[in-house]
């Protein structure tokens, strides 16, 4: 089962055209002619071209066009860099991109993030195509116009908002991504479901072993609903300017400063699990979540083998202490001044903003993750 949908960005004169879809991954070139591409610069990094990088290259040249050319770099988050940046602008003078061409970022998060800015930057802004191939990326990163690339000052403290005009997901390109990275993209469906919808919680719930099975038809199903949440939400706030979209930060405040406690060893997804478990204890103590809601929460995560205490987190070595993960909390991008915006529940499905929590709560929650 193939499925297609469009996200509206309005006053933008953007729209995304979102395909999704086992095996689809050959039929990439033909949406892509669509756009009558005049140049054609492929993005990704060295893992994922030897992966996929002839097979996308094939179903471009079968649709007629030519990819003129591949910047491929080394993989990992260290590759979401200035550095990169430079290397991608300069390909792009090197085969004279103009407005008329695009960028095709097929990979994770670090690619699409890096060959977005590019787009957005380069001429003032060109089109780009998104193909992503981990789950973070094909329930995130891939749709929702946030691009950027890191410093040493600091993560995506250098961005734009662009939104890509089609994205490609074909599950089942998943299949040679390791469990423990399955696992962790999934903690924003889960984020999803208990922020905005709670039939998918039960949907989860029922589902999560075949899931975990990388199930084709369940996983096509399982980033449609997560894409359309989030379209809705970036439809209605495409540039972040008012709340709603604000409430996708579920679990990553606590979450983002536990990742950066300890130095990005763990995955995102399994901070953003301890922040949610974090936050759902805050929301139980100060915005009246059910004792019951909130085991559900917690039974869910660990259905799908997240942390919900520190050290079941996969290799968890060295445990940060408390002190400086609210350190951490104070530095968060979102925080103005030093007071964070927490996004809590007042049940599955309710959520709420608040700025200003006692310090003493947010101290208890995070303590108890490192029980
Ligand atoms: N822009 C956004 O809205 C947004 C949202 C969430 C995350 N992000 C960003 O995304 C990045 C994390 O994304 P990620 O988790 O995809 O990381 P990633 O892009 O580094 O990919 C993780 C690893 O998986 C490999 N890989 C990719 N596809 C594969 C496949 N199909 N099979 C086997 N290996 C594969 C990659 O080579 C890499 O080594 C972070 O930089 C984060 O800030 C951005
Ligand atoms: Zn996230």
């Amino acid at each position: 089962m193939a499925s297609t949908f469009t996200i509206h960005v309005p006053g933008r004169d953007v729209s995304t055209e979102v395909h999704i879809g086992a095996n689809l991954l050959h039929t990439l070139g033909e949406h892509v002619a669509r756009l009558q591409p005049a140049r054609i610069l492929m993005v990704t990094d060295e893992i994922v071209m030897k992966l996929l990088g002839d097979r996308v290259m094939d179903s471009i040249r079968a649709a007629g066009l030519a990819c003129d050319s591949a910047l491929v770099f080394p993989p990992g988050e260290g590759s979401k860099s200035t550095a990169t940046l430079q290397r991608v602008y300069k390909e792009l003078g090197r085969i004279r991109m103009d407005r008329h061409g695009l960028i095709l970022a097929l990979g994770g998060g670090v690619v699409s993030d890096v060959a977005g800015f590019a787009a957005a930057t380069w001429m003032r802004g060109i089109r780009y195509v998104t193909c992503p191939t981990t789950m973070e990326a094909m329930l995130d990163a891939g749709v929702g116009g946030k691009t950027g690339v890191n410093l040493p000052e600091g993560k995506n403290l250098v961005g734009a908002f662009h939104h890509p005009g089609l994205v490609l997901i074909d599950p089942a390109t998943l299949t040679t991504l390791p469990p423990r990275d399955i696992r962790a993209g999934l903690a924003e469906s889960i984020k999803h479901g208990l922020v905005f919808d709670p039939a998918f919680v039960e949907w989860h719930e029922r589902h999560a072993a075949r899931v975990l099975d990388l199930d084709a038809g369940l996983l096509t199903e399982l980033i449609q609903r997560n894409l359309s949440i989030k379209g809705k939400v970036v439809t209605a706030d495409p540039c972040e300017r008012e709340g709603r979209r604000a409430l996708l930060n579920f679990g990553h405040t606590i979450g983002h400063a536990i990742e950066s406690a300890c130095a990005y060893r763990l995955r995102h997804g399994e901070c953003v699990s301890l922040g949610m478990v974090a936050a759902c204890r805050i929301s139980r103590e100060l915005a009246g979540l059910e004792e019951r809601a909130m085991s559900r929460a917690l039974a869910l995560l660990q259905a799908f083998g997240l942390p919900t205490r520190f050290l079941d987190a996969p290799e968890p070595g060295d445990m940060p202490d408390v002190d400086s993960i609210l350190e951490h909390l104070k530095l968060d991008k979102k925080s103005r001044g030093a007071v964070n915006t927490f996004v809590l529940l007042a049940d599955l499905g309710e959520p709420i903003l608040r700025r200003g929590l006692p310090l003493e709560s947010i101290r208890r929650a995070t303590l108890e993750l490192l029980q």
